[in-house]
């Protein structure tokens, strides 16, 4: 007999209440494939914008179940998925979909085992963010000694970010935010300079930075090369407020004589076991204590709604966990 289980759809795509709690069949491991039972679910950024139906010609349709991030215990595997990681407990991409449910179905591939001494909670906190933060900061070539510039730190990828260049041996690291609160976690976590959104504020040095990772584009980002020192890297990987002036990259050309650069990070470029590597890494820096899972709260699953309502409204420091 069919074993119904619960998930959350966007039956509209628009508001945060055009998602509903429905009951969907068990999924069905097939050929490199496995079935968990969600203990945690991390709400991203990537779900909302999913959800406000912004995404034209991606081919979203409504029904989709939301959520790329889940954690908890394998439960079925595929016939040629090793019969070992039956009652792993572990984490795992879903892909654009299918993480807010009480079983997601996910590629062997895409998984990773978790240290007994890290939280689900915590793993799906930093399971896509940090590895995102930790090859952005490569990507930009960021080495010891150097000052970073984080803009959009308040969110996951933002503080790993932080954390990762604090670690590294940054010499200086601002970050912005519209909030000072958030602005005082943050130094917290290793920020040596808060600066507001349009990057005023804080001490009157550095005012350039070797690097800047940015999480926010949008009409702002043009003012944000001009922060670049010589030689500078700047790195996108977020896209928050959303596309640039299509003539951002005059910037670069108007201060030719800086050698600046610009590139765009995605984690989809990393090879697989790389992306692996350095995730099994943060995930025991982390159960070691050494990096820090900053959790906005827990809320059960059919709440998913509220989630995405806090997210909408900028409330979010850090991430939002759905437990089933
Ligand atoms: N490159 C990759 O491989 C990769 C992987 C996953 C996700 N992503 C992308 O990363 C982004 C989400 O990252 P996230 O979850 O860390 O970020 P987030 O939490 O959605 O946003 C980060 C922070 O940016 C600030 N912010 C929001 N709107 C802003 C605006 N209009 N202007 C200036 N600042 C603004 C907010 O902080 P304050 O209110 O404190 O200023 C917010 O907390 C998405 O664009 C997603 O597609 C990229």
């Amino acid at each position: 007999m069919e074993t119904i289980v619960r998930a959350v759809a966007i039956q509209a795509f628009g508001d945060p209440g055009g998602m509903a709690t429905i009951e969907v069949a068990e999924p069905q491991a097939g050929p490199g494939q496995v079935v968990i039972e969600t203990e945690a679910i991390g709400v991203g950024g990537v779900d909302a914008v999913i959800r406000r139906g912004t995404l034209g010609g991606y081919g979203f349709t409504t029904g989709l179940i939301p959520g790329s991030e889940v954690a908890g215990r394998v439960t079925a595997v595929g016939t040629d998925v090793d019969q070992s990681w039956l009652g792993r407990r572990v984490w795992a991409f879903t892909g654009t979909g299918g993480g807010y449910a009480e079983q997601a179905l996910a590629r062997v591939g895409d998984v990773v085992a978790l240290p007994h001494d890290l939280s689900s909670i915590d793993a799906v906190t930093l399971g896509s963010a940090a590895p995102v933060a930790h090859f952005a900061l490569t990507h930009a070539h960021f080495a010891p000694g150097e000052s970073v510039l984080v803009r959009g730190a308040s969110g996951s990828i933002g503080i790993a970010t932080v954390e990762i260049a604090a670690r590294g041996g940054a010499e200086a690291i601002a970050v912005t935010t519209s909030s000072p609160q958030r602005g005082n976690l943050l130094r917290g976590l290793g920020a040596t300079h808060v600066l507001d959104r349009s990057g005023a504020g804080g001490p009157a040095t550095p005012q350039t930075y070797d690097v800047v990772i940015d999480i926010v584009g949008g009409p702002g980002l043009p003012s944000f090369i001009d922060r670049l020192a010589p030689n500078g890297r700047m790195v996108v990987v977020g896209v928050v407020a959303g596309m640039p002036p299509t003539d951002f990259g005059m910037r670069l050309i108007a201060g030719f004589q800086q050698s600046r650069s610009l590139a765009t990070f995605s984690l989809d470029t990393v090879p697989v076991a790389a992306r692996d590597t350095v995730r099994v890494e943060q995930f025991a820096a982390a159960a070691r204590g050494e990096l820090h899972a900053v959790v906005h709260a827990v809320l059960p699953l059919n709440q998913a709604a509220e989630a995405h309502r806090k997210m909408d409204a900028g409330e979010v420091f850090g991430r939002i966990v759905l437990t089933p």
